[in-house]
């Protein structure tokens, strides 16, 4: 009895000295609260720009979003639009900006592609951030979450209109198995259905993401508005940096500038997610929580990141190829019709003021 007690006591010491488990790729992340770590985030993680869209240059990410997390993305947002079928049941898509300019496929099969990666990674958590453009209702997204088999990771809040002051850490999140951090921009009622959909503003501040150059980026509060730096500092809200530059074409169409990610992804450098990171920080005195990025391979982003939370040896992570995508090469073997079409629809929406 004495002696199992004893042999139990030290493969307990074995494991917990020899085998450290890492939370989200680093042993050293796993007793930080969830508000003290910055997590790569992946703007319109479900547009791509890669062959299954022909390279559609609406596509902020050439890897979808089990690439994405498999090489240490921990924050995927996308946009929830209402399904304009003709005939049937309504359906929910991930759209950017309009179904018919990309249609990312259902929410449900979305979320089901996080949830089949979070199956096979129990020791990271994730958050998901949908931009709700058609007003859905807590109860409609929160039914997309069930039926994916998502929602049984899901986190819920104390409560669903005020702060909480302090978060789990990572740990408590993985060991009571509510590893997944879903808000919704915006949501009117929460959801008493599905009370693990979080309004993104209630918890979170953003800054600006509509800047066409490096000298734009800024660290001031941009939504929720009428909010100030010190508001937002002193509020507790978490902070979500947006660093991705978009490009004015031709009739003021506005599409990601992915030729100068190398250097708005960086890790240092004028411009860079690095620098951008270090203002902020001082202006916040802690780096921001979440940072978003089009293209995340590119850089790699994930090393700014990483710099951040001062891990140096992330365990885990499948490697990705940090170059852009060369469409030129696949566009010239398919069909350019998708293109121009998509160029004709672009042309429409940018008249009408879209951005994406
Ligand atoms: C947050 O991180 C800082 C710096 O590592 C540390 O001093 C502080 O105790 C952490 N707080 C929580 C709640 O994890
Ligand atoms: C994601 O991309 C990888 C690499 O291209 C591919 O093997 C995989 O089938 C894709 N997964 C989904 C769910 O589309
Ligand atoms: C659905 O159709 C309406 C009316 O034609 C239109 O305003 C809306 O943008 C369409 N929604 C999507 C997601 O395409
Ligand atoms: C969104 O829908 C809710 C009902 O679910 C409604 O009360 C609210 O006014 C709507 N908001 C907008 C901006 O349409
Ligand atoms: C873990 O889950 C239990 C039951 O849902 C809850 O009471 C507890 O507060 C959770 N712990 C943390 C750290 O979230
Ligand atoms: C979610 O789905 C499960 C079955 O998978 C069901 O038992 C539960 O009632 C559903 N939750 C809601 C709020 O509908
Ligand atoms: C991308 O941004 C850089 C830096 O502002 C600029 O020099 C370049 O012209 C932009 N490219 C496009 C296509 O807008
Ligand atoms: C970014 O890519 C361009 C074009 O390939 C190259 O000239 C430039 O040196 C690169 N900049 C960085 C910071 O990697
Ligand atoms: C960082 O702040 C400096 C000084 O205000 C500014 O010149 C630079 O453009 C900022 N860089 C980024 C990426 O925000």
């Amino acid at each position: 009895m004495f002696l199992r007690t004893i042999l139990s006591a030290s493969a307990l010491l074995f494991t917990s000295v020899f085998a450290q488990t890492a939370c989200n790729n680093s042993p050293s992340l796993c007793n930080k609260a969830y508000n003290n770590v910055t997590y790569l985030g992946t703007h319109d993680a479900a547009f791509l720009r890669d062959a299954s869209t022909n390279f559609n240059t609406a596509g902020n990410q050439f890897y979808n979003a089990t690439v994405q997390l498999s090489a240490g993305v921990r924050l995927l947002t996308a946009q929830v639009h209402k399904y304009n079928s003709t005939s049937g049941p309504i359906e929910w898509h991930l759209c950017h900006t309009t179904c018919s300019l990309l249609d990312a496929g259902t929410l449900e099969s979305w979320l089901g592609e996080i949830k089949t990666w979070m199956d096979a990674n129990p020791t990271d958590v994730v958050t998901v951030l949908l931009v709700n453009s058609d007003n859905a209702s807590g109860d409609i997204l929160g039914e997309q979450f069930n039926s994916s088999g998502i929602s049984r990771y899901a986190y819920t809040p104390p409560s669903s209109t005020t702060l909480p002051k302090t978060w789990p850490t990572l740990d408590n999140l993985i060991s009571n198995g509510t590893r997944l951090m879903s808000f919704v921009a915006s949501m009117s009622t929460p959801s008493a259905s599905y009370p693990f959909l979080m309004d993104e503003f209630t918890y979170l501040y953003e800054n600006s993401y509509e800047n066409e150059s490096p000298s734009e980026f800024s660290c001031d509060p941009n939504r929720p508005t009428n909010l100030d730096a010190q508001t937002a500092k002193s509020s507790g809200r978490m902070f979500l940096m947006n660093h991705f530059l978009y490009s004015t074409q031709l009739f003021g169409i506005q599409t990601p500038n992915v030729t100068y990610t190398n250097v708005t992804n960086a890790a240092s450098g004028a411009g860079s997610l690095g620098n951008a990171i270090q203002n902020c920080t001082s202006v916040y005195s802690k780096p921001p929580n979440f940072v978003l990025v089009d293209f995340f391979n590119v850089g790699p982003a994930i090393q700014a990141v990483d710099n951040a939370n001062g891990v140096t040896s992330a365990q885990g992570r499948k490697s990705v190829s940090t170059a852009l995508v060369d469409e030129t090469a696949s566009r010239s073997a398919g069909t350019r019709s998708t293109g121009s079409v998509l160029a004709v629809i672009v042309a429409v929406m940018a008249a009408v003021g879209f951005s994406m």
